[in-house]
């Protein structure tokens, strides 16, 4: 593997220093920025513009404990029983009880959560909680937050926004991060970003997986260039599916909400049978993993490709006022929520792994930083409890913000750092012209070999599939941004196959056909790589 995605000089490129430059415009990123000193000169870069994220998309919302019946230590042990024995439980703590401490930031610049009668926050019902804790802005909370705290950030003088920014590259010196080589879209230059600090905030890589929930955004960048530069990833054999994604020729990605469930629905096969309580004691509430794995087998033993959610027993005024995005989706696709019954199959819905970090996002490299579905610091284990994902964003990304605000007012030197003339000589010769049929092979070849269900043969042949295609593009140039993206999805998938090979026991949204079993002796531990 080549260091650099791409040869370059610094001589022949624009160049700017902050310091502080953030990857990524989701809630991570953005409330990164918000959380850092006025005084901090940031520059967020996104590969699209700032509202395009996998944060927007959120519909269920975010945990915490509010109730009087609930407490941090009840949604410590749920998140720990979710993770399946996984979880690091020093940042499982900061979650939970940072949880409130963050929420309250959120409601101070306006995010606008629904209200019970009492006027408190209202508090819904995921899978595997044991209360309920989950606030939520009908089933679009995500895009409330976002748009929320995008509109307060750029109030934010000292917070300058660069969209339709790739970052192709970090660039290091003897272990310290040095800044990011971008490629600027609408110019078609690279830019050198310089700084003391970078966060990458970039998501996931859920496009790896031919059926997904995420936006075409999520390529898995970030993590492929933190393991570039050197960086370990953690936990990567870990990829959650989300049990209930409508299942119509035209649509493959949109969100049926947990909160559904969490709101009574049942799921049932194509005979019409509920079956959950047969699999599970929470039955459709049960964790996440569970439920997948569930519909997985359902559809096996009834030869068909989807389920059914049904939560037309309810009062049709009451499903529409509370899931109003779900309705209208469905009803574009002539499902009627209210009186219909709901065609739903699980696909890729969110990375627990990522780039490896401590419980203040610090990484293998001096000053680089990583939060959100980028980065791993054990908070979700080898299945994220339902709605800890904003969450998480949150928590992790003011604690760095909090340490970059630190590290900024006891600089010594305020001098911004500089980087002497630099350069990596260019590789390959031909260009890849069919990037696209590859992307879709290679997902494909994911959703099929390394899905909800995995076994050695399968993995292997899946390695193998990925060296080759490694191969046939080993003496290329990467010129594109379509191009960039393949590279890193091969990077990752590689790397996922590798850690799904190396944890021979099922555990979490890990299930091996060859290994059913838990193994607590041999791998009550995460995969590092
Ligand atoms: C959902 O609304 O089901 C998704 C929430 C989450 O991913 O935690």
């Amino acid at each position: 593997m080549n260091r650099y995605l791409l040869g370059f000089n610094t001589k022949d490129m624009d160049v700017e220093h902050y310091d502080a430059i953030i990857i990524g415009s989701g809630i991570a990123g953005v409330y990164t920025a918000l959380q850092m000193e006025k005084s901090v000169k940031i520059a967020v870069i996104t590969k699209e513009t700032l509202d395009i994220s996998n944060s927007v998309l959120a519909q269920g919302g975010i945990a915490v404990s509010l109730d009087k019946e609930d407490s941090p230590e009840y949604h410590f042990k749920d998140t720990l029983y979710a993770g399946a024995g996984l979880c690091n439980e020093e940042t499982v703590w900061s979650l939970v009880n940072e949880a409130a401490e963050n929420i309250d930031i959120l409601c101070k610049y306006g995010v606008n959560f629904d209200k019970a009668e009492n006027h408190r926050l209202m508090l819904s019902r995921e899978g595997a909680h044991s209360k309920n804790r989950i606030i939520h802005t009908g089933d679009a909370t995500g895009k409330e937050v976002c748009d929320t705290l995008i509109h307060a950030m750029l109030k934010h003088e000292n917070v300058k926004i660069f969209e339709r920014t790739f970052a192709v590259d970090l660039i290091t010196k003897e272990n310290k991060c040095m800044g990011v080589l971008t490629y600027m879209e609408d110019t078609e230059k690279l830019k050198l970003f310089i700084s003391d600090v970078v966060v990458c905030a970039s998501g996931g890589f859920g496009q790896l997986y031919h059926y997904t929930t995420n936006p075409p955004v999520t390529t898995g960048d970030g993590a492929a260039m933190a393991y570039r530069a050197g960086c370990k990833l953690m936990d990567l054999e870990f990829v959650q599916f989300h049990p209930t994604v409508l299942y119509h020729k035209e649509n493959r990605s949109f969100l049926i909400s947990e909160a559904v469930r969490g709101d009574g629905a049942i799921l049932v096969n194509i005979n019409g049978e509920r079956f959950m309580p047969g699999y599970h004691s929470m039955a459709e509430l049960a964790p996440r993993d569970v439920v997948s794995r569930s519909i997985f087998q359902e559809l096996q033993k009834t030869k068909s490709t989807n389920v059914f959610l049904d939560i037309t027993h309810k009062d049709s005024e009451y499903i529409k006022n509370r899931f109003p995005t779900i309705y209208k989706t469905c009803m574009q696709y002539g499902i009627d929520i209210t009186k219909d019954r709901i065609p739903v199959a699980p696909a890729e819905h969110y990375c627990m792994g990522g780039i490896m970090t401590d419980a203040f996002g610090r990484t293998d490299i001096e000053g680089f930083y990583a939060c959100g579905e980028a980065a791993c610091n054990g908070i979700h284990g080898a299945n994220r409890l339902a709605s800890n994902s904003l969450l998480e964003g949150l928590v992790f990304g003011r604690r760095i913000a909090l340490e970059v605000n630190h590290l900024m007012l006891n600089r010594t030197n305020k001098k911004q750092p500089s980087l002497e003339h630099f350069e990596v000589p260019m590789t390959g010769t031909e260009t890849i012209t069919n990037v696209d049929e590859l992307k879709l092979k290679l997902r494909k070849l994911m959703t099929e070999k390394v899905g909800i269900v995995r076994n050695e043969r399968n993995l292997k042949e899946a390695m193998q599939q990925v060296i080759e295609m490694k191969e046939q593009i080993s003496n290329k140039v990467y010129e594109t941004m379509e191009q960039w993206e393949f590279a890193n999805m091969l990077t990752l998938a590689e790397l996922v196959i590798k850690s799904a090979l190396m944890r021979t026991e099922s555990r979490g949204a890990h299930y091996r056909t060859d290994y059913p079993e838990t193994d607590d002796i041999n791998f009550k531990k995460n995969t590092v790589v």
